[in-house]
């Protein structure tokens, strides 16, 4: 299998060689048998583990009755999905599509449109902060602010502009009379967990309003409970005008959304965005199902504050432990970034061989991102392994 898979596929990930076949919960298996404890969770998108059975049966019944039509009609689990979503934020519309990247897409040209349809000069420039991530299509790799990410594929996109994360004057300095959009994470996520100041959002929120332009916030990794709030902007007292999701929407299957307020939202009309799979029902039954499950009397969202920090005192007690190894230790929720004073891939590898599964971002930050429904019980299990770990690291 690995050698077909290295003959047959485009060479664009550095993968493991193993082949993962089953999984349940925190738990996946190798078609060697072997088990693992998933700390990764597909790159933070199985909030609810691996194959959880409300979701299993949803998708079932689902695709006995209906798996694709268009939206050329109306879709009943779409609009159930986008019921929930408007209801439990900010949001009054939602556009359905199917990666986080194309969530941004779409946020980008909603935001560029609304200021086109505005009598007087057309804004189109978007301010975005360097480290960020927002997707690898082309649009998106023009908003990230990661040179390794765009090398190679120049001219990109006009009409982004990248700043410090984390330094509101730096925003303020580089908003023209172009400026439409301001663009950021809620926290950077593949560029090392990093969590802004308290008040940075907030202070991007009143510049939008002073300048008249939107707020957009990229919450594919950081939405859907995997801070401990239903979105990561409710911690931080800020709403957008437009948010893009995706990752943990679909507890597994992929589906990204884009929500805005009414207001932006006009801006769309027939015609003007469109995508022949966004918001098919047999997605949106699954990610209606995994946000009932999740928002359930808000026993997760709990849960995963609680566990959250229950994993951040063990990563602090480790690093007590190993000070020439680690040099830092941050996260909200269940996104926990430990930041080394080395190259991460080694102990990602070393922790894979003790089966357990881990992520390295940034070249030296072990990330942690579990499913919602990880135990403490779990996080004992990966604090001991990592223990093991660093103690055989010279
Ligand atoms: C903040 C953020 N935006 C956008 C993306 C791109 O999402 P996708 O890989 O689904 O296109 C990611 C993926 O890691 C992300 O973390």
């Amino acid at each position: 299998m690995i050698e077909d898979s290295s003959r047959c596929l485009m060479n664009t990930y550095n993968r493991f060689p193993v082949v993962l076949r089953k999984g349940r919960g925190l738990k996946v298996w190798s078609s060697d048998g072997k088990e693992y404890l998933d700390f990764l969770s597909g790159v933070a998108v199985n909030v609810l583990g691996h194959c959880h059975p409300k979701v299993v049966i949803s998708i079932q019944k689902q695709a006995q009755r209906l798996i694709h039509v268009s939206n050329y009609f109306h879709i009943e689990p779409q609009i159930k999905l986008a019921r929930i979503l408007v209801e439990n934020s900010f949001a009054d519309r939602v556009f359905f599509c199917n990666s986080g990247a194309e969530a941004n897409e779409a946020a980008i040209k909603l935001s560029r449109k609304y200021f086109s349809d505005q009598p007087g000069h057309k804004r189109f420039e978007i301010i975005t902060a360097l480290n960020s991530f927002h997707g690898r299509t082309i649009a998106a790799l023009s908003a990230t602010g990661q040179e390794k990410f765009r090398k190679g594929f120049e001219p990109l996109v006009p009409g982004f502009r990248h700043v410090e994360f984390n330094d509101i004057d730096a925003v303020e300095k580089a908003i023209t009379k172009d400026t439409c959009a301001v663009l950021l994470e809620p926290i950077q996520g593949e560029g090392g967990v990093k969590i802004p100041d308290p008040d940075y959002l907030r202070e991007a929120r009143e510049l939008c309003d002073r300048h008249g332009i939107l707020l957009i916030l990229d919450e594919v990794q950081t939405g859907i409970g995997r801070t401990g709030k239903f979105f990561a902007y409710e911690h931080f007292g800020v709403t957008p005008d437009i948010m893009t999701i995706a990752k943990g929407l679909g507890g597994g299957v992929p589906i990204g959304a884009m929500l805005a307020t009414e207001k932006v939202s006009a801006a769309f009309q027939p015609g003007t965005h469109a995508s022949t799979f966004g918001g098919n029902p047999l997605v949106c039954a699954a990610a209606a199902t995994t946000l009932e499950v999740l928002l359930e009397d808000g026993f997760l969202l709990d849960q995963c504050r609680r566990m959250g920090v229950y994993l951040k005192k063990g990563l602090e007690d480790l690093k007590k432990e190993f000070p020439s190894i680690i040099a830092n230790v941050r996260g909200m929720g269940l996104l926990v970034g430990m930041e080394l004073v080395r190259d991460g891939a080694p102990i990602v590898k070393a922790c894979m061989d003790r089966g357990v599964l881990i992520n390295c971002t940034a070249g030296n930050v072990l990330r942690f991102m579990p499913p919602l429904i990880v135990t403490e019980k779990e996080i004992d299990h990966l604090l001991d392994v990592l223990g093991q770990v660093f103690d055989r690291t010279p």
